[in-house]
């Protein structure tokens, strides 16, 4: 079976609909594995209503943090790593042994970088009167949201939109996005 590590600093509705999409076999692979940076990420809830192993991390230090998680994965047999939503950078460890992926609410190389998360995203591009958005997946690399680029979902931003409705649409293309990415690495397409 094709092995997932998820990572998510959140609320884990990425994670949920990977969850869901094993359960229904739209997605034949297993998830080993959630780990989340904050204690409270409702993620790591999601995950233990799942029986899936969880991790916090709680390392501040970008070497430590690194390292310790390398040791808590090498535990583990691991295909691909998912970041779902989790906001911290990959170190050099990880980035050397595992293939990561990464989900973004935005078209990169627009609005992604530091600080260009979750609804800071949304209300960037609003202000901006983008008349598109969309979801990204991109490989992980040393850099914040520079990874090469696996796939893109356009959705149009409407005049009435606001940054919640149009994180609603831009979530629920990212989620489907996903879902197919997923089932290409698994089926060795990617
Ligand atoms: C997702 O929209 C994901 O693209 C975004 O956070 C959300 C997580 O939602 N990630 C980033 O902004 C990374 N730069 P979730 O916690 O409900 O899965």
């Amino acid at each position: 079976m094709y092995q997932l590590v998820v990572f998510a600093s959140g609320n884990g509705s990425t994670l949920q609909s990977i969850i869901d999409s094993i359960k229904t076999h739209k997605l034949e692979a297993n998830i080993c594995l959630v780990i989340s940076d904050h204690s409270n990420a409702y993620a790591l809830q999601r995950a233990k209503q799942n029986n899936i192993d969880t991790y916090l991390i709680q390392n501040k230090d970008f070497t430590k943090r690194d390292l310790e998680l390398a040791t808590v994965l090498s535990n583990y047999s691991i295909d691909l790593i998912v970041l779902a939503g989790y906001l911290k950078m990959i170190g050099p460890n990880l980035l050397e042994k595992y293939t990561i992926i990464n989900t973004h609410p935005s078209l990169l190389p627009k609005y992604g970088g530091k600080g260009m998360h979750g609804m800071h995203v949304h209300e960037a591009v609003i202000r901006a009167k983008e008349k598109y958005s969309g979801a990204t997946i991109h490989f992980v690399n040393h850099e914040y949201d520079k990874g090469n680029i696996i796939s893109q979902t356009k959705v149009e931003v409407l005049s009435n939109d606001t940054p919640k409705s149009l994180s609603e649409k831009v979530q629920a293309a990212e989620k489907i996005q996903l879902i197919q990415v997923l089932n290409r690495f698994v089926h060795y397409e990617i």
